[in-house]
């Protein structure tokens, strides 16, 4: 038995550019933080860095042929701002538009439809030496670098998404410190948040100026349901914290004109210093965040269950019961299914795709030279059964998006983690389509999964 999806359902694979291009002193391309980053901490696995990559840069063309044979139907990735503007302002690098001019071209002739995206977390050295996204001067910076880019593809290039999980590049690399550009600080944390959804907001402004009745743009959010890991008043409640951090913060703005009032008081008692925190309730910049958008795009791995921690407001993960994928991550796929149900129920029926799904595993050539990747397959095929239940469940979900296309750089765990349907030997640059890429073929062959 075969269960279809929709007619016009999207299948398609993604990237992004520091994970795969490689080439980075190639074609006027200028230093990005991960560059910097990468050469500048311990925190990278292996102390690897994206210098090469999968040289895709100089072997998109093997790459976007592979996807045709695997009749993969759109292509999400992602441009990187240094090979525009290697000054993140100013001087526009011919050499880097001509680059992704012939990307899409290919593409296209194809038949594969591209979807871009602009900012997937490389931000351009010059920039952070200027205060980053911490800077508001970056709200401008990004919307010239969005205009060129638009200016340039609007024409051809039919869908966007203005930031990869802003979230993940905002917690991580500037609360945290444990993503480029490396700082742990509260205030910094806070005020990089606000400043990319500007930038989302203001970018989405000026794409319905250039191309008002054409075209859709949308952002990417990692999302995922916060479960409780024990009947537990206070164990819901921390749930809900953490729902507030990884959802609501970014859901709720962008659809609501409004950041959720109980992370709020949690961030003003954490941090107090009313100048950063008044900006989650400027309503002009509130009415920028929450310009109505076409999609959201969604990228989901895995759920979290977490209970109270010591401190009042602290959460903390719990270790459930369930398979793990290299990662380390629990393979839970009734939590995307959870997940696309409650952005249904809770701000309306828009439009969404699953930007990014997948998982890492250890792949191991066999002595017939295959590489038989049956938890992937399992992993995908659980979690496509729950996109099918979502969407007969009234969920609009128009697409799916495998992440990823190839194995690749795999920020702070470096090459240790392989994410890719095709699989790639990074000494000798070789592609070896996994047993997953030829289960993903069949099922856009079908639209559906034979059960
Ligand atoms: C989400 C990020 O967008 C992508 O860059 C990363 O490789 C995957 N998660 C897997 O961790």
């Amino acid at each position: 038995m075969t269960t279809k999806f929709p007619k016009d359902f999207i299948w398609g694979t993604a990237t992004s550019s520091y994970q795969i291009e490689g080439a980075v002193n190639e074609g006027g391309r200028g230093e990005t933080i991960w560059d910097h980053f990468c050469k500048t901490t311990s925190k990278i696995a292996n102390a690897d860095n994206g210098d090469t990559a999968c040289n895709h840069y100089h072997r998109y063309k093997e790459d976007i042929q592979l996807m045709k044979n695997l009749n993969i139907k759109s292509y999400r990735f992602s441009i990187c701002w240094s090979r525009i503007l290697p000054e993140g302002t100013g001087k526009v690098n011919p050499i880097g538009l001509q680059f992704y001019r012939s990307i899409i071209e290919t593409l296209i002739e194809n038949d594969i439809e591209p979807i871009i995206t602009l900012y997937h977390w490389e931000l351009p050295q010059v920039l952070q030496e200027k205060g980053g996204w911490e800077n508001p001067k970056i709200i401008n910076d990004f919307m010239n670098y969005a205009n060129v880019i638009f200016n340039e593809f609007g024409d051809v290039v039919k869908k966007w998404i203005t930031l990869n999980e802003p979230m993940v590049f905002t917690y991580l690399g500037y609360l945290k410190g444990i993503h480029a550009p490396g700082i742990a600080d509260e205030i910094s944390g806070a005020k990089a948040v606000h400043h990319a959804l500007l930038a989302h907001g203001e970018t989405v402004k000026l794409f319905r100026k250039l191309y008002p009745s054409e075209g859709q743009i949308g952002i990417t959010l990692n999302l995922a349901p916060m479960y409780p890991s024990e009947d537990t008043i206070k164990a819901q409640e921390a749930a809900h914290i953490s729902d507030g951090f990884t959802n609501r913060m970014f859901l709720d703005p962008i659809l609501k004109g409004t950041y959720p009032e109980d992370i709020l008081v949690i961030i003003k008692q954490q941090i107090q210093e009313p100048s950063v925190t008044n900006n989650f309730t400027i309503e002009k910049d509130l009415k920028t965040i929450s310009q109505p958008i076409d999609f959201i795009g969604i990228n989901y791995y895995s759920a979290g269950f977490v209970k109270e921690g010591k401190q009042k407001y602290e959460v903390e993960p719990v270790e459930m019961d369930a398979p793990k994928t290299d990662m380390g991550w629990p393979v839970t796929p009734e939590g995307i299914y959870d997940l696309l149900i409650r952005i249904k129920n809770d701000y309306g029926n828009i439009p969404l795709y699953i930007t990014e799904n997948g998982a890492a595993y250890k792949d191991n050539i066999n002595e017939k030279g295959e590489i038989e990747d049956m938890e992937r397959i399992e992993y995908l095929k659980s979690h496509l059964l729950m996109c099918q239940k979502a969407i007969a469940d009234g969920v609009n979900l128009k697409g799916y998006y495998l992440w990823s296309f190839l194995d690749n750089f795999e920020w702070i765990d470096g090459y240790t983690k392989r994410f890719g349907i095709v699989y790639v030997d990074f000494k000798s640059q070789k592609r070896l389509p996994k047993k997953s890429a030829y289960f993903y073929k069949n099922v856009i062959d079908q639209n559906g999964l034979s059960l």
